[in-house]
């Protein structure tokens, strides 16, 4: 039941990833998913030095015998504590086995990533992007649409055009994202040939997320229409959540601030104790439409065997057409 290569590549149940979440999908997220039989990836991003990620690591192994991965940022970042290349060896000493890049072109670190034996999915957001690195023989790529929480691509092609249009050219297993929240949506993404889809905004809103309750409750209460692209004058957008502060990041960039201006606004630390206060006033939290469809905070396990159930639904009803 909803076997396919990718569930084979990864050994996991169900073609179903919660997205990667700095500072989110700890081993508090990323062990409950795997343990559900989906798939997570700690963020290597949120750890400053290799001891606290080696430990993050160790915990997560203590929360699940399942497999789940790592990803590693290549994100131009204003905090830089540990090189790229640094912490996809840190992956490889770990032991774990899955390795998720995203942000820029794994090109360079490819032999790095091969010669380490790591399964690796590179996340991208342009189909010229997944082609290139399906082309460089990465395990699976993973396209986002511009309706995604995080970073989408400047050239606003929404998932259901951009996963037909790299399928056409690429035979790689694909993960889709981006506007995805239920097993409707999954049997959608393997109906246009994905082998899998990426969840990240829903799973923020499950009891296990270790993020504020108030947060939770604040996607809830938002509308699909709540949502901005800021960062497009960085020419590095980040759809989040329409708040008082992603407003006056908007208003700032219509004047033309430099990223020096905006470096207040945009940085992850804000963020961070938003999370974990409950507080948004201040600071941008990502966030994609999909949040729109979000009503409830269930168990991880209880979304995701949910969305196995929806999926089979929509089985049982596309059966009784033909
Ligand atoms: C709060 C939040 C934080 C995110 N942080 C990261 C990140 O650190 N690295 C990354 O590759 N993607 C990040 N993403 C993107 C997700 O991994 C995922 O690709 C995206 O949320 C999928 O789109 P959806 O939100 O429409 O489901 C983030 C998304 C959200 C909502």
């Amino acid at each position: 039941m909803l076997k396919n290569k990718l569930t084979e590549i990864l050994g996991i149940q169900y073609p179903i990833q919660c997205g990667t979440m700095q500072g989110i999908t700890t081993a508090e997220l990323v062990a409950p998913v795997a343990n559900a039989g989906g798939f997570c990836c700690l963020s290597c991003a949120t750890f400053a030095t290799k001891e606290a990620f080696m430990d993050e690591v160790k915990k997560t192994k203590d929360m699940t015998d399942k497999p789940f991965g790592v990803n590693v940022g290549l994100f131009p970042s204003m905090v830089q504590s540990a090189s790229a290349e640094e912490r996809i060896d840190w992956v490889i000493e770990s032991g774990v086995k899955i390795l998720e890049t995203a942000g820029r072109s794994p090109v360079a670190h490819r032999d790095q990533i091969k010669n380490g034996g790591l399964i690796h999915i590179h996340k991208c957001a342009r189909s010229k992007d997944a082609v290139k690195v399906a082309n460089a023989g990465v395990d699976i790529v993973s396209v986002v649409g511009t309706e995604c929480g995080g970073h989408p691509s400047m050239e606003e092609v929404t998932s259901l055009v951009l996963i037909p249009m790299v399928l056409d050219q690429i035979t790689t297993p694909l993960i889709a994202g981006g506007g995805f929240a239920d097993g409707k949506g999954l049997m959608a993404a393997l109906c246009l040939g994905a082998s899998g889809v990426n969840f990240g905004t829903r799973f923020m809103a499950t009891k296990e997320c270790p993020i504020h309750p108030d947060f939770k409750q604040k996607l809830i209460e938002t509308a699909e229409t709540e949502t901005l692209l800021v960062m497009k004058t960085l020419n590095n957008p980040s759809r989040v959540l329409k708040t008082p502060g992603s407003e006056k990041i908007i208003e700032l960039e219509s004047k033309g601030a430099s990223l020096e201006e905006l470096a207040p606004y945009i940085s992850g630390r804000v963020s961070a104790s938003g999370w974990q206060q409950g507080a948004f006033d201040k600071g941008m939290y990502p966030g994609g439409q999909v949040v729109g469809r979000i009503k409830d905070v269930p168990t991880v396990a209880e979304l995701i065997q949910r969305m196995v159930n929806e999926a089979m639904g929509v089985k049982k009803l596309m059966d009784s057409l033909f």
